[in-house]
């Protein structure tokens, strides 16, 4: 029998994404995969495909383009096709000082980890609300929690993710749809490399795996959860951030950025 929910996730040709489709498809629901790479997301789709009886679509968009990102709006507005689960996942971070930056290269990081992420949430939250049920976990970052010197446009997408998506959990209580913020810390995946972040000036103790960042992710949703930070490290970066004066945060961000700058 084929499973009756059905999770969307963008950005699920690598990465924590790619876990996610994974372990969604492992959980009993089929996926819709969305991200750029076509040949990337057909293998995956092949994988996972009779996994658990289930199905997985390939919906390739690059949703910094506008025209990509309505299909998918469409997508998940699809009231003949529900979306239970969207994962907003796809995000890229650039590195360097602000002034020096690429600025076509900063409004495209705005469009992918907010603008996309904003709208596709809007789209699915209106068909969920209606039904009384379904969720989305956004994927921000434990740069959420304090500027970001070297990486500023990043550290900023990442506090909208995460001041947004809050708020939204709030505003769905009683609704029977839930909204959670995901804020990895360092996981390793293609991220860093992308970014331009040496990786070997980051100490193994602080990093996490796309699995182990999915498996906490999707138990806290579970329990209804706001906020997710994957592992104990991480949750005490998080709570440090919260209580220092932003003075000092920035500082310190500053320092740890510096070090894994390329
Ligand atoms: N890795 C970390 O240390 C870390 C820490 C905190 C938060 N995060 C967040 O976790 C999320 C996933 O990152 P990751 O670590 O898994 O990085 P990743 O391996 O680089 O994966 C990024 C995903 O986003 C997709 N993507 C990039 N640009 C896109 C676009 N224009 N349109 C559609 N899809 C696009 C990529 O696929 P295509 O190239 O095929 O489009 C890929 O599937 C991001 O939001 C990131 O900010 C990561």
């Amino acid at each position: 029998m084929s499973p009756s929910k059905t999770a969307l996730v963008t950005g699920a040709s690598t990465g924590i994404g790619r876990a996610f489709a994974v372990e969604l498809a492992a959980r009993g629901y089929n996926v819709v995969v969305v991200a750029r790479d076509v040949v990337k997301l057909e293998a995956l789709a092949q994988e996972l495909k009779g996994s658990n009886g289930g199905d997985a679509e390939v919906l390739p968009a690059d949703l910094t383009d506008p025209d990509q990102l309505r299909v998918v709006e469409e997508r998940v507005a699809d009231t003949s096709r529900p979306i239970d689960l969207l994962v907003n996942n796809a995000g890229f971070a650039t590195m360097g000082r602000f002034a020096a930056s690429e600025i076509d290269r900063e409004i495209e990081e705005i469009s992918l980890n907010v603008v996309a992420l904003v709208r596709l949430s809007r789209a699915s939250l209106a068909p969920m609300v209606e039904r009384g049920s379904g969720g989305l976990i956004n994927v921000a970052s434990i740069a959420a929690f304090q500027p970001n010197p070297l990486n500023a446009t990043y550290g900023a997408t990442k506090a909208y993710v995460n001041s947004f998506s809050q708020a939204v959990h709030e505003e769905l209580k009683g609704t029977g749809v839930k909204c959670m913020v995901l804020c990895p810390g360092f996981t390793r995946t293609d991220f860093q490399a992308n970014a331009n972040i040496d990786s070997g000036e980051v100490p193994d103790f602080l990093w996490q795996t796309s699995e182990e960042v999915v498996a906490s992710a999707l138990r806290a949703y579970d329990r209804g959860r706001a906020v997710c930070v994957p592992g104990a490290l991480n949750t005490g970066v998080a709570a440090f951030t919260g209580f220092m004066p932003s003075g000092v945060t920035r500082r310190v961000a500053a320092m740890v950025i510096r070090r894994a700058e390329k």
